[in-house]
């Protein structure tokens, strides 16, 4: 089996958010977003079964789906796709959201549209559950922007997709990883969140002055993205 040619399967990017009982918000990027019926409007989105966002769906039986505007980049990307609301509150990272008709969060900033849904329905597949809920609600955010695709994400804004996401390929981080590094102008990737961490310009922000090569970065370094260490980083 070519794996390699799931990548030709396209999909949009979305928030998928939910609250739980006490009204506390979370929400994850994904890519398993779909209308599956038109009377009634029905919706299936697919969450990992550890992530927080399908606790909080679970307990309040709504959510909400804000689509990705195509302009983003992955410092926006990092904290919605790459950590878990079980240790970081990503809804104060954001300038601007609202509650929907659901309870459910919506994003207004870096979303095109959003739609919300009572839940209906929960499918163990297995990693994941599908949930199909009926929509309630829905609406443009910002008409005239692109939305995000999944294909745009790789491509021009170099992300990948980390292991709670359907589309991960465990051999292609591996076989990333068997590359041999090159000298101190190497540039590496973070196999997490796909940050590329350039020597030329390191990582101020940081504590690394530009000029640092890879293999001068104290252990302790974090990415700047995801807040991994440098073991989860492969020469490009
Ligand atoms: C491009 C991309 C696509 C993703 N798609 C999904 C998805 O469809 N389903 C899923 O469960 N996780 C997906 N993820 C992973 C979650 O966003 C990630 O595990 C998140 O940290 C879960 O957050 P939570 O525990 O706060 O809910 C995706 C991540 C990225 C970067």
């Amino acid at each position: 089996m070519n794996i390699e040619s799931f990548f030709k399967i396209t999909y949009g990017l979305y928030i998928l958010s939910s609250r739980n009982k006490e009204g506390k918000l979370n929400g994850h990027v994904s890519n398993t977003v779909l209308q599956v019926t038109a009377k009634p409007v029905k919706f299936l989105v697919a969450s990992h079964k550890d992530n927080l966002t399908s606790d909080y769906i679970k307990e309040s039986g709504v959510f909400a789906v804000s689509v990705i505007q195509q302009d983003v980049d992955l410092e926006f990307m990092g904290p919605w796709g790459f950590k878990s609301g079980k240790t970081t509150d990503k809804f104060t990272e954001v300038v601007n959201y609202r509650i929907g008709k659901t309870g459910a969060p919506i994003l207004m900033d870096k979303a095109v549209a959003f739609l919300e849904c009572n839940l209906l329905e929960t499918i163990d597949v297995g990693s994941h559950l599908l949930f199909i809920g009926e929509a309630v609600d829905a609406d443009f955010i910002q008409k005239d922007k692109q939305p995000l695709t999944y294909s745009y994400y790789r491509n021009v804004i170099k992300g990948i997709s980390p292991e709670h996401s359907p589309t991960y390929i465990e051999e292609r981080v591996a076989e990333e990883k068997g590359d041999s590094p090159g000298g101190g102008h190497q540039k590496y990737q973070c196999t997490v969140c796909g940050f590329i961490y350039d020597p030329a310009e390191g990582d101020p922000d940081g504590g690394i002055p530009p000029g640092t090569p890879f293999e001068d970065i104290p252990d302790d370094w974090m990415c700047p993205v995801c807040g991994v260490t440098k073991s989860d980083f492969v020469p490009l």
